[in-house]
Order: structure tokens, then C-alpha cells, then sequence
């Protein structure tokens, strides 16, 4: 019995999808000089060194087309994660596998809910299907479930859950999504952004919670999505690879609607040797978690109010024109990203960085905060 044959959209349906050549053999496989940058949520300790030399190696055979299914990657990422083959689809970026879903499930007349304050690429993914993006209201700086629950009509296909939440850092715990998901209704897919999950598990294991079990659902084969990335703690943010695992039929649509070769052979290649090099994704995130204390203590003392974080950032409410502020640290050698795009145009996020960074930050803060005291007691 075809499960979403109905809900997906008409290209979606009538596509053949591409047909690639059986994949090759075994053979194939930031910082300008001053700025440091805090405005992206990238790691700060580079890729793995794994990952360069896998990508090294592949840059040999760079003539030829990748694996367009990724099919190695595909196999390990099910067998690391428990699910059938057919259950994970990589893309290049983690937005890739949204993009496809927008334009799988959504278009004209139907929508996508989400919170305000989140991740800005949904809206451009769900706009650009001619669907609409319904923004429910938050809870302080929390998503608020039971407004995205309230907020969902005949017309919804997705709802995108960011978690934790950019840019606010904030997370749903594993009950909270339970419970959500209990009440959702079957014709909508809900997908579960879990870009930030290395980070995410690390506090959640030392504040005693348990941070998700989205992968739980993907195995009983409920209508959710998850989104994991190359991106963040393993330090591929440039080759833009990441990847969906959710039902296979759904899934299945999505790829139908990808472009063509979109994740190169090197990204493949990196990506397989990220992902067995726990060392530097332990370093990376056992480093964030010292940092992100450091860095919300002396912002504190500032006077800035900051969210506590489970991601690799910090939403810093600044009380006053946070715009400014950016342009100030930029001449200050640094970049961070103000948020009045998201409507909070008092607040920044900033990256967490190594200590060398965020001192270099920390410094640059002190030096405008001094000066804006002269200049008001002039
Ligand atoms: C909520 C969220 N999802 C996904 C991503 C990563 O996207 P990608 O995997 O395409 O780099 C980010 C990066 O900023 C993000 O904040």
C-alpha cells in the first residue's frame, strides 16, 4: 500500500527520476588573515585529519563523476545508525535533503509550519515550492510545540523542528518530541533538524536529560524525517554534504527530485573518514562545552542576557541595537551574526570558538563596551 503517493506533489509523482550509471569501482572513490569568524557554526579545530587525507586521496580521481547515489555512504550511515539503506538519502548539505522535501510535499495552496526564530533556510526551501511558511509563536526562547500543534491545518504537509533551535540554542528533550509526535496528524511529515545532535547529546548527557529519539521513529518507520550534516561537528561545512533518514517510499520521491551528481566524490570520501574519527568530534565538542561556559560567564558580566546553549553557538539579547554592535566587532576584527532578520534585532549569535578565538572575541567586546561607557560619561 502506497503511503504518500497522495500527498506528495505532482512532479513529484510523474518524475521517472534520473538513472545513473552503475557507480565506479573502489578507486573512486576560514579565516581571512584577521577575521575571526563567529558567525557561522562551524568548527573551529578544521576538518578531521581523516577526512583530509580521504580527501586528498580522492582528488586524484576528480575527473570522474561521483557516486551519484553515494552508495558507500549510504550503507555505512544504515549500518551506523541501524536503519535500512534505503532509509538514509545524502545530499549535498543537510538543507539538500529539506529542498528536496519542500518540493516533494509542498506547492501552491499547502504549507509548512514552523516556529518563529528558526533556522532561516526554511523558509526559503518551503517559499520557493510557491508554498506557505506558518511561523507559530515561541515560549521565551524555546519552540513552543503546542503552538505548532496549534498551528497546523488541512493544508500542512511539513513541519520543520529545528533542535536544538537556530539561533536561539535551545533544546527539546526526548519526552517533549514524544509527545508531540503522538499528537500530530497522518498528513503531516514532521522533520526533525537534528544538525546540532553531537553537540546536543554532549549537554544532555552532562545535565542528566536524554536529548532525542528520532532515530527510534525512522526505525519504526513513522512519518518523520531526520536531518543530520557533515557541516558542524565533523567539519565539512565546505564540501556540503549531509544527509535524511526517514521512510523509504518518502524518501524514495525525494530522490527523484535531486539534481544530478550534487555531492561530489571528495565529499563522499571525507565523509566516510569523518565519521569513524570519534577523537575529533570528541575534541570538538568537549571543547565547545568548556568554551560556551567561558564565553556565557564573561558575556554575562556584560550585561548581555545569553540563552543557555545545547549547540555550538550563543544567543546573546543585548538589551539594545545589536546591528551596530556587529559592525563595531567587525572593525574590530571579528564577525558575528546580529539577528534582527529573525526579528530580534537586539540579539547576536555567536559561534563558540577555540579559547583563542573567543578571548580575541572577548576583547574586542570589552574594548566597545568601554568606549561606548566613555563616550556616555562625556
Ligand atoms: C538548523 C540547521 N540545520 C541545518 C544546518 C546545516 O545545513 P547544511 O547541512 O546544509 O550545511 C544548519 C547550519 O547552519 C542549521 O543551523
Amino acid at each position: 500500500m502506497s503511503r504518500f503517493f497522495d500527498l506528495v506533489s505532482k512532479p513529484a509523482r510523474e518524475m521517472g527520476g534520473y538513472q545513473p550509471s552503475p557507480p565506479p569501482g573502489p578507486g573512486l572513490s576560514s579565516l581571512s588573515s584577521r577575521l575571526v569568524r563567529l558567525d557561522s557554526n562551524e568548527n573551529p579545530f578544521g576538518p578531521s585529519p581523516h577526512a583530509i587525507e580521504a580527501m586528498q586521496s580522492a582528488l586524484s580521481t576528480a575527473n570522474c563523476y561521483p557516486d551519484d547515489d553515494c552508495s558507500r555512504l549510504r550503507r555505512r550511515l544504515a549500518e551506523y545508525h541501524d536503519v535500512a539503506p534505503e532509509q538514509v538519502l545524502v545530499t549535498a548539505g543537510s538543507t539538500g535533503v529539506l529542498s528536496l522535501l519542500c518540493q516533494t510535499m509542498l506547492g501552491p495552496g499547502l504549507n509548512a509550519v514552523t516556529s518563529e526564530r528558526s533556522f532561516i533556510v526554511y523558509a526559503m526551501a518551503v517559499h520557493a515550492t510557491g508554498a506557505q511558511l506558518i511561523e507559530a509563536p515561541m515560549r521565551g526562547d524555546t519552540l513552543d510545540l503546542a503552538a505548532i500543534l496549534n498551528a497546523i491545518d488541512g493544508n500542512t504537509r511539513l513541519i520543520l523542528l529545528a533542535n536544538p533551535n537556530n539561533p536561539t540554542g535551545t533544546m527539546l528533550d526526548a519526552a517533549a518530541v514524544d509527545d508531540f509526535l503522538g499528537q500530530t496528524p497522518p498528513h503531516v511529515v514532521v522533520v526533525l533538524d537534528e544538525a546540532y545532535c553531537e553537540f546536543a547529546q554532549h549537554f544532555a548527557s552532562l545535565y542528566g536529560m536524554e536529548y532525542s529519539r528520532s532515530l527510534d521513529y525512522v526505525r519504526l518507520g513513522a512519518g518523520v524525517v531526520v536531518l543530520r550534516t557533515f557541516s558542524k561537528a565533523h567539519g565539512l561545512a565546505g564540501l556540503r554534504i549531509g544527509y535524511g533518514l526517514g521512510p523509504a517510499e518518502l524518501l524514495g520521491y525525494c530522490a527523484r527530485m535531486r539534481n544530478t551528481f550534487s555531492v561530489s566524490s571528495v565529499a563522499q570520501a571525507a565523509a566516510l573518514a569523518a565519521l569513524d574519527d570519534q577523537g575529533h568530534i570528541a575534541r570538538t565538542v568537549a571543547n565547545n562545552q568548556e568554551q560556551a561556559q567561558v564565553l556565557r560567564e564573561d558575556l554575562s558580566q556584560l550585561g548581555c542576557r545569553v540563552v543557555p546553549t545545547a549547540a555550538n553557538f550563543l544567543y546573546c539579547d543585548i538589551g539594545e541595537d545589536a546591528t551596530g554592535l556587529a559592525a563595531l566587532l567587525r572593525n574590530e576584527g571579528v564577525s558575528v551574526r546580529p539577528l534582527a532578520a529573525w526579528g530580534a534585532p537586539h540579539a547576536i549569535r555567536v559561534s563558540i570558538g577555540t579559547s583563542e578565538q573567543n578571548q580575541f572575541f572577548l576583547a574586542a567586546a570589552r574594548n566597545i563596551a568601554a568606549r561606548a561607557q566613555r563616550a556616555s560619561r562625556a
